[in-house]
């Protein structure tokens, strides 16, 4: 195998001059505050190994890279019946637009924009109380990692619900086509809280290893989901998971994706390894700048490209 150590500290060292480039989401004081330099890379291969560079220990806001684990845990519970509530079509459209919503019925396009996640966190509350919903995702998550150190900023919940108007304005949109069995507070408050969780791209890298290893997590030697399941948790990533930019992402990298507005992507290659990346900075569609050239450089030195 390549010398993977090798790889992430060249691609450290020749991103080094460019770190602070794209712009920091500045909707909430926690994420507006992240030195914009920060930068981290971890790869955990389907063998156990683990290879990082620069601040792969620093834990951050995983925003929707969360949504993978939302949406896992969803069809753990409802199966092929996940997608009554949502698509699994590309939007086109940026991460939290609306437009869409109107003309289908209130049944978002895909699980990974704002309005299929808020469904999605609709499913996962399946009769139970926001707090037991919440304490399920972070528990599953740990489990995931194989770590009980992950948990939720309280201080950037708390700030999403403070800011969410335009999430509010979804929920309430897609309630109103009668497509939320729960309240509107209720959802949001589960969806506000795992967009919450704090992580660090090694914990990162390993809760998306069963994604590489055919729904099996190889450190823990738990099946999470089946292999078709892993395959089709994939496929959505690499349709959906950057938003209008899942395009491009697939056209430079060519591996499934989540983005999240924090700066953090979450890539799998299946087979081989899963990958976390963690730099501020955004491009125009809301995913890392920098970690998505990481990537892309990753790729091109592996030959990792699902292509
Ligand atoms: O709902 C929001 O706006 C944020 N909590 C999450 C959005 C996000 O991460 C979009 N990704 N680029």
């Amino acid at each position: 195998m390549a010398d993977l150590q090798a790889i992430v500290d060249e691609i450290h060292d020749k991103l080094a001059p460019r770190l602070g480039e794209g712009k920091v989401a500045d909707y909430i004081p926690q994420l507006a505050h992240v030195d914009p330099k920060k930068f981290g890379m971890a790869i955990v291969t389907v063998d156990g190994e683990t290879f990082k560079v620069g601040d792969a220990d620093t834990p951050f806001s995983i925003q929707s890279i969360s949504k993978v684990f939302t949406l896992t845990l969803a069809l753990g519970k409802h199966g092929e019946t996940t997608w009554n509530r949502v698509g699994r079509e590309p939007s086109g459209s940026a991460f939290n637009s609306i437009v869409q919503l109107e003309h289908e019925e209130g049944k978002p396009r895909n699980p990974f924009i704002n309005a299929g996640a808020i469904a999605v966190s609709d499913l996962v509350l399946a009769g139970h109380t926001p707090r037991e919903a919440i304490g399920e995702i972070v528990r599953f998550v740990r489990y995931l990692a194989d770590d009980d150190s992950i948990a939720i900023d309280p201080e950037v919940a708390k700030s999403e619900q403070a800011t969410g108007y335009r999430n509010f304005a979804l929920a309430n949109f897609m309630r109103s086509f009668g497509k939320l069995d729960h309240p509107v507070e209720h959802v949001l408050g589960v969806y506000f809280h795992h967009c919450a969780l704090a992580m660090t791209c090694t914990q990162l890298a390993k809760s998306g290893l069963f994604l590489a290893a055919s729904g099996r997590n190889p450190l823990t030697g738990h099946t999470v989901v089946s292999k078709q399941r892993a395959r089709r948790i994939n496929a959505l990533m690499l349709t959906c998971g950057h938003y209008d930019g899942s395009g491009d992402f697939a056209y430079r990298v060519g591996l499934p994706g989540k983005s999240g507005v924090g700066g953090g992507i979450l890539a799998v290659a299946p087979g081989r390894a899963s990958v976390a990346v963690w730099s501020p900075g955004l491009n125009h569609n809301g995913n890392s700048l920098l970690g998505s050239l990481a990537l892309e450089m990753l790729t091109t030195r592996t030959g990792w490209s699902v292509f």
